[in-house]
């Protein structure tokens, strides 16, 4: 069934000069499949670098709009129509209403932080003046509004690159808490969390360290600081795996979303990894499957497209974090 489905993915994929990319939190199945596999960034950076005409991006809608403002000419394709991220929804940059409007059929809204009259404009207000840091982890609409964007990986060396002595931080704020953490500038944060990585508790990290003594205990900076302060290395996923393939231990505890154990097995074979917690899961993630890739490409369904005035508002932002 998967073979058969392969092949027709396969054959569709030439005839369209489509590039499949997959986020590292995809089904093994799906990462299987693609051409390429990494964080939403990574990916977007290196779909742009191609001579493709379709990308097809097997992740959230926010990924898929990050490759839109990176390739303008290319047609993305989302495989999952309603795979949002609930923490990027966590903020709008005008008002909730208009954001849901466009997005007919999400069928899991986040439980807001804040009053949902409360968006980036009005945070931007309260603090006229401080510059807005914002997370890739974001529609176009709040990159739009935001004055440079930071990854996880990079969220201090952003902050440290400004010449602001207080900065606004959105929309996670646990990495905001890393963040603030390990820099001397004010954080100002906004309350979005990602509810994979905010469930984790102390207690199943000295459950995991005491099934598995030797293993060495990687955390994503979207966990919260508690958990951070406990781990051997803080990473981001494309972090993980560089880590994972350099250090001479020999088993890890993964404090991320289970869908990366699929890469850090397949790279390391000798090497063993445990998921901390059997339930990071995402389900937005997870909508995607080979099925609703083939789909999306059949039919070349679910365009994302972000309109060109956001998209030179956002592409500034995305590209001052670029040049750093
Ligand atoms: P990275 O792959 O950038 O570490 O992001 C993790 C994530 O939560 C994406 O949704
Ligand atoms: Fe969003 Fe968390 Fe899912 Fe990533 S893992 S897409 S941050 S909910």
């Amino acid at each position: 069934m998967n073979d058969d489905l392969n092949y027709k993915i396969q054959r569709l994929k030439e005839q369209r000069n489509a590039l499949i990319i997959a986020h590292n939190y995809q089904r093994d199945e799906v990462q299987a499949i693609a051409d390429m596999t990494g964080d939403s960034l990574e990916l977007s950076r290196k779909a742009a670098q191609t001579n493709c005409d379709v990308i097809v991006f097997c992740g959230v809608n926010f990924m898929a709009e990050s490759a839109s403002i990176l390739s303008p000419d290319k047609i993305v394709l989302l495989t999952a129509s309603d795979a949002f991220c609930p923490m990027a929804d966590m903020i709008s940059a005008g008002t909730h209403r208009e954001l849901y409007g466009a997005f007919p059929g999400y069928k899991d809204p986040p439980r807001y932080v804040y009053p949902v009259e409360y968006t980036l404009r009005d945070i931007k207000r309260d603090y006229p003046g401080v510059p807005v840091v914002a997370y890739v982890n974001t529609t176009a609409e709040v990159k739009a509004e935001s004055d440079i964007c930071c990854t996880s990986a990079n969220v201090v060396e952003v902050i440290e690159s400004l010449p602001d002595e207080r900065v606004i931080c959105v929309p996670d704020k646990n990495l905001s808490a890393w963040a603030a953490k390990n820099t001397k500038k004010e954080v100002i944060s906004w309350d979005g969390y990602c509810h994979v990585h905010d469930r984790v508790r102390p207690l199943d990290v000295e459950t995991a360290r005491k099934s598995h003594p030797n293993a060495v205990f990687m955390a994503h900076p979207e966990c919260r600081l508690d958990i951070l302060e406990m781990a051997d290395a803080v990473a981001s996923t494309s972090g993980m795996l560089r880590f994972a393939a350099r250090s001479s231990a020999k088993e890890f505890i993964v404090g991320t979303e289970i869908g990366l154990l699929y890469r850090l097995r397949k790279e390391n074979p000798e090497k063993i990894f445990y998921p901390l917690r059997k339930d990071m899961v995402c389900p937005n993630m997870k909508k995607t499957t080979l099925q609703s890739v083939y789909i999306a490409l059949r039919e070349m369904q679910h365009v994302v497209k972000v309109s060109s005035e956001i998209r030179e508002l956002a592409w500034n932002a995305l590209n001052r974090m670029i040049t750093l």
